[in-house]
């Protein structure tokens, strides 16, 4: 299943994309590359590979920003791949009752076989003729502990914000009519739906009415409403802040970008700062390119994924 040659998958990514742009790396499947000094960690992250699929990621590391190309065509009702950054350059993990401050910012890009990297905004034509399915958001983890809160498998709670739906893939605990009010960020209206997946995780999860392909928000009035109804506890720790999309299906190749990002947190308490370890996830230093994917290391990218994947489903 994960079996490509990391070569010829990279070098085939790079005939996709139509240019040949320059990436300071690029990685396929299950493996991972982190950036000079840890301050970000990036993922194709294939935990549900199919027959005949893939996924390759093409990435800078300074400023953040990927390329991906995917091709799911088996099963159009399940996650099969969460492409990502995970951001270790900011005052996460944080107590989430102490957070003064959380500014999100990304530009994201989709479109079909033939659009050269990076993508800009939404190729809706293209995405219409290959069937897409797949979300564009924002994820995050919380739990009491802090080795918990750093673990996609073993933290309580899981943020997610999303900024783009196609092929209507639904946030659990979806229902027609929003249960809770509206929070209005950048005049994009986000809707809260609240579920527990099959891990007993509560995934919480904030869904833009609108694709929001450029994005520039201070959203603590989403973590704010949490707080204040009870979703989340303050005490909880804020142990991971994400950013990609959960790849569910097409027909033929998709491409997504994602640049312009940056996460700023800031917290009321100087003495409230935890040590970072989440980003070891089962991948090596940032030369983590060409070297193959050990079987640790796809078990563990395989499990990562599975909780990820726990948090959506296709209506
Ligand atoms: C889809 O991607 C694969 C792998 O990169 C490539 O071999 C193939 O030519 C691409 N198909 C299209 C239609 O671009
Ligand atoms: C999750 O928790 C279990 C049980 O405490 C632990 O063995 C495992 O290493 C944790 N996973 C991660 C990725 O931290
Ligand atoms: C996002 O764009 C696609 C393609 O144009 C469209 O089908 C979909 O409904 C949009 N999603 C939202 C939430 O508006
Ligand atoms: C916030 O920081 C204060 C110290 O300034 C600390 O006493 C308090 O426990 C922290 N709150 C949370 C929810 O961690």
């Amino acid at each position: 299943m994960l079996s490509m040659p990391r070569f010829a998958v990279a070098a085939s990514l790079m005939a996709a994309a139509g240019s040949v742009l320059a990436y300071d790396d690029e990685v396929c499947g299950s493996g991972g590359y982190h950036s000079d000094g840890n301050a970000y960690a990036f993922y194709p992250n294939a935990w549900d590979p199919e027959d005949g699929g893939f996924t390759c990621m093409g990435i800078n590391q300074d400023p953040p920003e990927f390329d991906v190309t995917w091709r799911w065509t088996e099963t159009p009702d399940s996650v099969n791949s969460y492409p990502h950054v995970k951001f270790q350059n900011t005052n996460v993990p944080s107590s989430i009752g102490n957070i003064t401050s959380l500014r999100l910012k990304t530009s994201w890009g989709l479109g079909g076989p033939d659009e050269d990297f990076p993508v800009e905004g939404i190729q809706a034509s293209d995405i219409n003729a290959i069937d897409l399915r797949c979300n564009v958001g924002w994820d995050m983890f919380g739990a009491s502990d802090l080795e918990a809160s750093q673990a996609e498998v073993n933290a309580t709670t899981e943020i997610m914000i999303w900024l783009g739906l196609f092929g209507k893939p639904w946030p659990l605990g979806y229902s027609k009519e929003p249960k809770y009010p509206a929070q209005t960020l950048g005049g994009v209206d986000f809707n809260l739906y609240d579920g527990m997946n099959e891990r007993g995780q509560t995934v919480l999860t904030w869904v833009a009415a609108e694709n929001v392909t450029e994005f520039d928000a201070e959203v603590l009035p989403l973590i704010e409403y949490l707080l204040d109804n009870d979703f989340v506890d303050g005490d909880d720790i804020l142990g991971l802040v994400e950013f990609g999309s959960e790849a569910f299906y097409a027909t033929d190749n998709v491409t997504f970008s994602a640049y312009n990002m940056e996460v700023t947190l800031e917290t009321d308490d100087p003495e409230d700062k935890y040590p970072f370890s989440g980003g070891d996830d089962g991948d090596d230093g940032s030369d983590d390119d060409n070297a193959g994917v050990s079987a640790a290391r796809l078990s563990l990218g395989l499990v990562f994924g599975a909780f990820i994947s726990a948090a959506s489903f296709l209506l």
